[in-house]
């Protein structure tokens, strides 16, 4: 049994497109310590999905299909199971960190507080892991870090910053979306190799979602791809990019392939420091 197991996931806005399916008759599995990549354009149904994990389908939505983490039912669980899951087990880092962080927070408190709500442990020891943490995200002098606000930060080190606290309480998934999407191409490698680390030293699997396919060439171990709410193409990383079974899975490497229509910031978009990182390999 995988740690995340999706099974025929749909989710339906009553009322929306006539009750069109925004994701439909999704299956997508993760096993433990698996890099495992989510790819499509946008609207495709990427951010729904790995919502779903965290129990978080828009208001009023109608759900169908089974998503279990850890063979629980995630759609059914109680409140207070689903705020366990959250940050303790499953983890979320989202595209943009500086909305991730709380502007008006220092650091060190905003890892601490994460922390004390999941773990209930004592102020010092919550302290004590936020440095430990943000040594581990490689942030230079963690000490004076923690009493800084987040703007002090550049996008690179706020996205540091996001993966310690989303890294505080250990989570079993980490859910990376877009995480390295707002960032410099110089600066996305360097996030890239750390969440490789991190996923070496912690034994965390990771569904990882973009829509670059240059990043998922060699992040993940396997790879989903979605057009319109459905997964149309999965398989070994390796072998679905070197021989696409779908023409959109083509189509989306075609447009790396060619700067004029590269997906935002034409052809430096694909690193070559990005192509070095290896996670998962
Ligand atoms: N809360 C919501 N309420 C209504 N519709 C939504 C909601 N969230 C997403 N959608 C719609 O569901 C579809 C899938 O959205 P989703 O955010 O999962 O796409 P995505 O693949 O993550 O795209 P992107 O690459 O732009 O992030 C889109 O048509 C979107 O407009
Ligand atoms: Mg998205």
């Amino acid at each position: 049994m995988s740690l995340l197991e999706i099974d025929g996931l749909s989710i339906r806005l009553p009322g929306r497109d006539g009750g069109k399916a925004l994701v439909e008759d999704v299956s997508l599995h993760v096993a433990a310590g698996e890099v495992v990549g989510l790819a499509g354009e946008s609207g495709s149904g990427k951010t729904l999905t790995a919502l779903s994990v965290l129990g978080m389908v828009p208001h009023g939505a109608r759900t169908g299909g089974e998503v279990r983490f850890d063979g629980r039912d995630v759609l059914a669980l109680r409140p207070r199971d689903l705020r366990e899951l959250r940050g303790a087990q499953v983890a979320m880092v989202f595209q943009d960190p500086t909305t991730a962080l709380h502007p008006m927070l220092d650091v060190g408190t905003q890892i601490t507080e994460h922390l004390r709500v999941h773990r209930g442990i004592s102020k010092r020891a919550a302290a004590a892991r936020a440095l430990e943490l943000l040594e581990q995200v490689r942030i230079p002098n963690p000490a004076e870090a923690v009493r800084a606000y987040p703007h002090r930060f550049s996008g690179g080190m706020k996205q540091r910053i996001a993966i310690a606290v989303a890294l505080a309480c250990e989570p079993r998934l980490l859910i990376a979306d877009e995480p390295t999407t707002a960032l410099d191409v110089t600066v996305q490698a360097g996030v890239l190799r750390l969440l490789d680390d991190l996923r070496a030293q912690t034994g965390m699997a990771v569904l990882l979602i973009t829509h670059d396919l240059g990043v998922m060439n060699v992040t993940s171990d396997r790879l989903y791809v979605m057009k319109a709410g459905r997964v149309v193409e999965e398989g070994r990383t390796r072998e679905v990019l070197a021989a696409p079974g779908h023409p959109y899975t083509a189509s989306l490497l075609d447009a790396l392939s060619d700067p004029g229509t590269a997906p935002e910031g034409g052809p430096d978009h694909r690193s070559p420091g990005v192509a070095a990182t290896g996670l998962g390999g």
